[in-house]
């Protein structure tokens, strides 16, 4: 296992660190049991679960930061603990207790607390808890047993040219969920889907795919696995959608634009009809923090459409944010939760 010293924050990306250690929860007859650290990366499964065989699982992607007071901070941490809620209730498993989810996660930072990245590095403690059916059945129903596990591991950049912007390619012919199936939780085969249109926008180029409404292939829908905003006349314009994830970056950076005057609307966003009005365009998440869309490119009509990057309201908000996650600027809506 590589050693916190010996890491280099710079050229980490985001890809898995092995961390000493991660937190598992049973879910048996009916009740929630105790949190168990391990040591081992390694789970033994059922061959019949139905996580395996029927795509029953869900997780949560959060970050703990290390501020320059030398303080570990957890962001949204209650929000990810509602959205997991959400996911659960959807797929028919055992709904993590709010109090549970804040331990186990809260227990994967303090034991693995010197893999929390330096302050000024550029890195954070990514943060994934995974809730899944581990009881058995052959035909297609919920399991009856379920187990969370949360596990750590330290990340840098999500894009290669993240903080430069990024450059996005739309594509119809891939949907990553249906209007109203699973794409507003977060639902592990709404990634399994996103595999393809990844792939092959890498191939062509590009750092992400930009996907539109399933239904008419009209309507912004989301970036690859973040959230999009465009700013026009001081104005923060995000999409609404049955089939996008609903983000806590994009939530954050809403209340954050409220709060210094920025304008927000939260609306369908025509993609042939408007995206080219847009000054600006981000993609926010938690892994890919807030990258700026330098270029988006649209095959179907060979048309490319270019933004500033970085642009003065982009960074005002990323500022902001990065701010306030490392404790430089006042918290006040009370987002981090202090490990130590
Ligand atoms: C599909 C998708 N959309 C948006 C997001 C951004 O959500 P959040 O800001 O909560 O990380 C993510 C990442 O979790 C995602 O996977």
């Amino acid at each position: 296992m590589t050693k916190p010293t010996e890491l280099d924050y710079a050229t980490l990306g985001f890809s898995y660190t092995e961390t000493p250690y991660n937190v598992r929860c049973h879910y048996r007859e009916g009740s929630w049991g105790r949190l168990q650290i391990s040591d081992d990366p390694y789970l033994p499964i059922h061959i019949a679960s139905t996580a395996l065989h029927y795509g029953q699982q869900a997780f949560e992607g959060l970050k703990a930061f290390r501020g320059k007071d030398g303080k570990v901070r957890i962001f949204r941490m209650d929000e990810n603990a509602r959205r997991l809620q959400r996911s659960a209730a959807y797929l028919e498993m055992a709904v993590p207790p709010m109090e549970l989810f804040c331990s186990a996660v809260t227990e994967a930072v303090k034991n693995n607390i010197d893999y929390v990245p330096p302050y000024g590095s550029g890195g954070s403690l990514y943060i994934r808890p995974v809730l899944f059916g581990v009881g058995p059945t052959v035909g297609v129903r919920p399991s009856a047993n379920y187990m969370l596990i949360v596990f750590v591991t330290p990340v840098g950049h999500y894009f290669r040219n993240g903080t430069r912007g990024i450059d996005v390619m739309v594509d119809r012919h891939h949907d990553r969920s249906g209007a109203f199936g699973t794409g507003a939780v977060k639902a592990g085969g709404n990634y399994a889907s996103s595999l393809k249109s990844g792939i092959e926008a890498h191939k062509k180029g590009y750092d992400s795919v930009l996907y539109l409404d399933p239904t008419e292939h009209k309507y912004v829908d989301e970036c690859g696995a973040a959230n999009f905003f465009g700013i026009k006349n001081n104005t923060y314009v995000t999409p609404v959608s049955s089939s996008i994830l609903p983000s806590i970056t994009n939530m954050t950076l809403m209340t954050i634009a409220q709060d210094l005057g920025i304008n927000v609307e939260c609306r369908k966003i025509d993609f042939e009809g408007e995206i080219e009005s847009f000054e600006e365009c981000g993609a926010c998440g938690t892994a890919a923090v807030i990258a700026p869309i330098s270029s988006i490119y649209d095959p179907d009509n060979e048309r490319h459409f270019t933004f500033k990057t970085i642009g003065d309201v982009t960074k005002l908000l990323y500022n902001t944010y990065h701010g306030i996650q490392s404790g430089e600027l006042e918290d006040k809506h009370g987002w981090n939760t202090i490990v130590e």
